[in-house]
């Protein structure tokens, strides 16, 4: 499984403190599946020492990861804020893109509130090279009451990131429920932990997916940590998680090549 959200970069963010937070979140990535992760530290200013500051953690903890024997590979990105992707140059934009050939920039949706024109930041974004990554807008208030406010953004080019640490107990119902009926309808194309040291469910999708398969049982979760996270990185076109019948999610990849009907 890939991890395209995760702030275990140790002392850049809110997410790690310290190297030893760091190495406890990878081995229990590791253990849970994980062999890849984006290390995606918030940034809202492009001015901001995380800049410099993610550059020195990254080196530092992949050293360790392999002194460790700790099998995670690290890309190094950053979690933009909504007002950065509306107010900041497409170049400068690009310069905060995941690490390697895809020009994915993960684009943080706030809890409350709606950025004035981050759909049409969307488009600019997606018309200009990059892919605009929303992270966890099942979280958001007027995406809560207003369903159809994702549909736009995703006709406006972006493609929905749902979070593990949405469905910790840190959320509410309001997000468990947007997380589902998002999910539902095909609108979530991957899904990244968001792990923070202090959210300990955070650190893998093991919890998540049980709860996942409960609920969509016809679900290709591989497809959301691992397909397209896969294809994300590589600059590639998500496969579609389509509705079946019954309410559940299956992608036309699985009816096709595993022959499972939906
Ligand atoms: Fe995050």
């Amino acid at each position: 499984m890939i991890d395209t959200h995760s702030h275990i970069l140790p002392g850049v963010d809110d997410g790690s403190a310290s190297l030893d937070d760091s190495l406890e979140m990878a081995r229990a990535a590791y253990a849970g599946g994980i062999r890849e992760i984006v290390c995606t530290p918030h940034l809202d200013d492009p001015d901001s020492p995380v800049l410099y500051r993610a550059g020195d953690s990254l080196v530092e903890l992949r050293a360790r990861l392999a002194e460790e024997d700790i099998g995670i590979t690290l890309r190094l990105g950053f979690e933009v804020s909504a007002n950065m992707a509306v107010f900041s140059e497409i170049e400068e934009l690009a310069s905060f893109a995941i690490e390697g050939g895809g020009s994915a920039v993960l684009v943080e949706v706030p809890h409350h509130g709606w950025p004035s024109r981050l759909e049409e930041a969307i488009f600019r974004m997606r018309t200009n090279g990059l892919t605009p990554v929303l992270a966890h807008p099942e979280r958001n208030d007027h995406i809560q009451r207003d369903p159809d406010l994702l549909a736009r953004c995703i006709g406006a080019g972006a493609v929905v990131q749902a979070t593990a640490a949405s469905l910790g107990p840190d959320f509410g119902k309001g997000t468990k429920r947007a997380f589902f009926r998002h999910l539902g309808l095909g609108q979530i194309s991957l899904m990244g932990t968001d792990a923070h040291h202090h959210r300990r469910g955070s650190w893998t999708f093991t919890d998540t997916l049980s709860v996942v398969h409960k609920r969509l049982p016809a679900m290709d979760s591989a497809l959301l940590v691992d397909g397209n996270p896969m294809r994300l990185l590589q600059g590639e076109r998500l496969l579609p998680v389509e509705r079946s019948a019954d309410g559940a999610s299956i992608s036309w990849w699985r009816r096709r090549f595993l022959g499972v009907q939906s």
